[in-house]
């Protein structure tokens, strides 16, 4: 949840790790801190608060180093205070290390190093690091490298970690366990960070690290080690995105930006995917036409968002492929005794690919012998390298905390992987399938239709600011994105909302309708009559309790009784939850402005979930 950076080159290295640490602000915010490799001292400074406080913490005649490591943290052990921020030292104050994860047998190591003579300054777990790794190395004749292995040896949990030491500052050395570190190969200078947009924009080449893997880096040498010592090659890849995807490019917040950038991330993600004879391409299934078949159960496993967009993708793939579906919140799976053996696919979706939830359930499901394929939007993180296969969803950074424009297009991911399991399995006609396809492309002219007329509904969702309560309703495929509706709400605006099917609302959450209770219901696609009408009627029961309502319908559906409705295109009955969704990103969005929060970096929020 932490953002990590280190650098080692020409350059004075302040700079790039401030601006990596900007761009990595999203992963947690808490508090912020930076140590400099100095010739035979470390310069650190560490704040509470967001990267902001730090900066003006710092002296304005900051020395010019060449190397260093800098951190942004989501607080775990400890609160977010000036102490607890990281990087820890050591006792001689002369080695730093930075870490995201939770180190589970801290409290040993540290009941150990204090009786070695070391002194504790913090709360935290990492500190323990920091003095073991400290030992470490003297007992390894200053080798950083050989101490951060033979640490690795000590340490429980998940970690990324990052350690300088004031005799030999222009070396970093990193290490990773279930938690994200990637390197950058720049000329004549190296990187690793959290995630490749520390440094997008010095190189576009990244290299990606294995579990439990040492990396050492200099200006000029990058070395990878397992934790025998023995070498590892190092594998390179090329992001394929550029610093500009990274900004906000004119837009208020990234949030907005990233509403607004849907229509091309859908396009994006469907794109090339139909064959000249009316087949699915989707080749990263890895999976034969008998293998497809012999499916019999599939599995779909998320956390918050993603967890919405499997719920989707129950109501696509049972409709289509007419395989049983179901979807379960990621941190409760492995915890009870999920039926799962090889006739199982467990599709597991996520955004950033280093949900740690998601990754414990993928190794519970793989332990099972269950074939996993991953929906991911982050190329080469550790759910995609732990699964059978993977899907990315070609959505871009996503860097506002509240996830927008990751989400359709893990639904758009999923429509796909229905068609290709309806079609292999002759549940669709390739005629079926071509049609739908083609359907789907309509989606991004269709999104984009719907942000060319939102003024309206920003100024309307403004009336709402000062509501306490916002229910969201919906029945059938639109159900699942009443609950995404109400959590983008509950995150972004702090305000208490709720999602819930029409049809439940009389047993129970009626009871919260009051005067002026806003009420956003989604109505069902516009052919699904029978759901339309019972939708109307919990329209209705809402109003006569005085509620505020807003419908949002497909053009031409009828609605009764509604203060204001929203109205998207009408498109295939399965691909309407994509366009009900982007009106609520609009209103969530549009509230927590007026409400004056922090809409890109929400509170007490962290963009990737690494702990469990
Ligand atoms: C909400 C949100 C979170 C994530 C969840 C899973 O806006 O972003 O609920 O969807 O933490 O994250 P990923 O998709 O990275 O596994």
């Amino acid at each position: 949840m932490c953002g990590i950076v280190g650098y080692t080159g020409p350059q004075s290295a302040f700079t790039p790790i401030v601006e990596g640490l900007r761009r990595l602000e999203y992963r947690g915010y808490d508090s912020a801190g930076i140590a400099l490799g100095t010739s035979n001292s470390l310069f650190v400074e560490k704040r509470a608060g967001k990267l902001a406080n730090l900066e003006a913490a710092l002296p304005a005649n900051l020395p010019t180093v060449h190397s260093g490591i800098g951190h942004t943290r989501w607080a775990t052990h400890g609160g977010p205070t000036d102490r607890n921020a990281h990087p820890h030292l050591d006792n001689e104050g002369k080695l730093a290390v930075i870490h995201n994860g939770i180190i589970e047998n801290y409290a040993e190591l540290k009941a150990v190093l204090q009786k070695r003579g070391h002194t504790f300054t913090s709360e935290t777990d990492t500190e323990s690091v920091a003095h073991l790794l400290s030992d470490l190395r003297k007992e390894h004749q200053g080798d950083l490298s050989a101490a951060m292995r033979a640490a690795v040896a000590q340490l429980r949990g998940s970690f990324t970690l990052l350690a300088i030491h004031a005799d030999n500052p222009s070396t970093i050395v990193g290490v990773r366990r279930n938690s994200p570190l990637v390197a950058g190969i720049g000329k004549g200078e190296n990187f690793l960070a959290s995630d490749v947009a520390a440094f997008i924009e010095y190189t576009k080449r990244a290299v990606e690290l294995g579990q439990d893997e040492v990396i050492t880096i200099t200006p000029e040498t990058i070395e990878i080690t397992d934790v025998h010592g023995a070498k590892v090659p190092v594998r390179e890849y090329e992001i394929t995105w550029d610093k500009e995807a990274a900004q906000k490019g004119g837009f208020a917040h990234f949030m907005l930006k990233e509403i607004f950038d849907q229509p091309k991330a859908i396009a994006d993600t469907l794109i090339g995917r139909l064959s000249d004879n009316n087949q699915i391409q989707l080749d990263e299934l890895h999976m034969t036409d008998a293998e497809i078949k012999r499916i019999k159960r599939i599995s779909v496993i998320a956390c918050g968002t993603a967890y919405h967009a499997g719920m989707v993708a129950k109501y696509a793939i049972e409709k289509w492929a007419k395989i049983p579906v179901d979807v379960e919140i990621a941190s409760e799976y492995r915890y009870r005794d999920p039926i799962v053996d090889q006739d199982s696919l467990v599709v597991a979706i996520s955004q950033s690919g280093e949900t740690m939830d998601l990754l414990m359930a993928v190794r519970h499901a793989k332990a099972a012998g269950a074939r996993v394929l991953a929906v991911c939007n982050t190329n080469s993180s550790t759910i995609p390298r732990e699964s059978d296969a993977v899907l990315y969803t070609h959505a871009g950074p996503e860097i506002a905390v509240a996830s927008t424009k990751a989400f359709v297009t893990q639904i758009v991911a999923v429509y796909l992987i229905g068609l290709k399991l309806a079609q292999v399995r002759g549940e669709l006609s390739d005629a079926e399938v071509k049609n739908l396809y083609h359907e789907a492309l309509k989606l991004p002219g269709q999104v984009e239709q719907i942000l060319e007329t939102v003024e309206p509904l920003r100024a309307l969702t403004r009336t709402f600011k000062s509501n306490n309560t916002v229910l969201f309703l919906g029945r059938g495929i639109q159900y699942p994105i009443a609950l995404e509706g109400a959590l983008k709400l509950k995150e972004l605006a702090y305000i208490h909302a709720e999602g819930f099917a029409g049809g439940e609302l009389k047993h129970g959450p009626i009871a919260l309708i009051e005067e002026g209770t806003a009420v956003i219901a989604i109505l069902p696609p516009h052919d699904e009559h029978a759901l339309d009408e019972k939708m109307l009627s919990n329209i209705q029961e809402v109003k006569a309790r005085g509620a505020r309502v807003i419908v949002i319908a497909a053009e031409g559906v009828e609605v009764i009784g509604a203060e204001h409705v929203i109205r998207i295109p009408i498109a295939a009955p399965l691909f309407q939850p994509v366009l009900a969704t982007v009106p609520l990103q609009v209103f969530a969005y549009e509230i927590a402005v007026a409400r004056g929060t922090d809409v890109d970096q929400p509170r007490n929020l962290a963009k990737s979930v690494t702990v469990e």
